[in-house]
């Protein structure tokens, strides 16, 4: 059964991420095409799909009724981890599809969700800092990151693991560069990290170029600006 469920690249390689045998949390999970490949493949797997709109969250029910994974797979209407208690034993929450803002302000709001949560798995069409800096904040460490392309885009996958220790202490411009990257992304240095980083570097120029056109000029935001170009620059060079 599980050839009929047609996955994307993306989610096919956040599936590799999930354990056999695990309780995950699927958030903003549309057609809940994650949970339904999961379990369909892994027979003790089991998840909650949580949903925000009553569309998506209506077409994750179909999807759930027609793989007949209702008694594995709860579909709840709700915002961010919300949808998620204690009781429900959760050991891995994926969130992906979405920008790192979104992604970092679920979690940051659903910080006391994450008490026994041990691997968050995250794919952000956007803003990896957002995301990486929550990460380095709340005791939560990069073990494997991913970045693929699909479709004319490029997704990043960062699987984290809850670390008793405080990984963050101050916060420096190695750090920084760090979020921005990923770590493990700046030193593999793969194509289509190469691909990614010369479209932002065009990118920023042209920002770069309209803020110097502007009336009033920003000095400091195109200073940063400027910034994070040179960073690009010294990591492709
Ligand atoms: C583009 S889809 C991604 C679906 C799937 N996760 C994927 O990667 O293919 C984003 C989904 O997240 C849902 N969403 C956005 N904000 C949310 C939130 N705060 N809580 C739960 N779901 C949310 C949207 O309704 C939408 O269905």
């Amino acid at each position: 059964m599980v050839e009929n469920i047609q996955l994307s690249k993306r989610l096919k390689a956040i599936a590799t991420y999930l354990d056999k045998t695990t309780l995950f949390a699927d958030i903003g999970s549309d057609h809940a095409y994650l949970p339904c490949y999961v379990c369909t493949k892994y027979p003790n797997v089991r998840a909650i799909a949580g949903e925000v709109s009553k569309g998506p969250l209506a077409r994750a029910k179909e999807t759930v009724q027609a793989y007949q994974l209702a008694d594995r797979i709860d579909v709840r209407l709700g915002n961010g981890l919300e949808v998620i208690d204690q009781n429900d034993h959760i050991d891995t929450i994926t969130i992906a599809g979405m920008g790192g803002s979104l992604i970092a302000n679920i979690l940051t709001e659903g910080k006391d969700k994450l008490t026994n949560v041990r691997r968050l798995i995250t794919q952000p069409n956007n803003n990896g800092y957002a995301v990486r800096s929550f990460l380095a904040r709340n005791h939560y460490f990069i073990t494997d990151e991913l970045i693929i392309e699909e479709n004319d885009h490029i997704y990043e996958i960062i699987v984290s693991e809850y670390s008793a220790d405080d990984l963050f202490t101050a916060l420096t411009e190695e750090e920084e560069k760090n979020w921005l990257f990923g770590p493990k992304l700046m030193k593999e240095k793969s194509t289509v990290f190469i691909k990614k980083w010369q479209a932002e570097h065009d990118k920023i120029d042209y920002v770069i170029k309209q803020m110097k056109q502007a009336q009033v000029q920003d000095e400091d935001k195109i200073a940063k600006w400027q910034t994070q170009q040179q960073w690009i620059k010294e990591v492709l060079s």
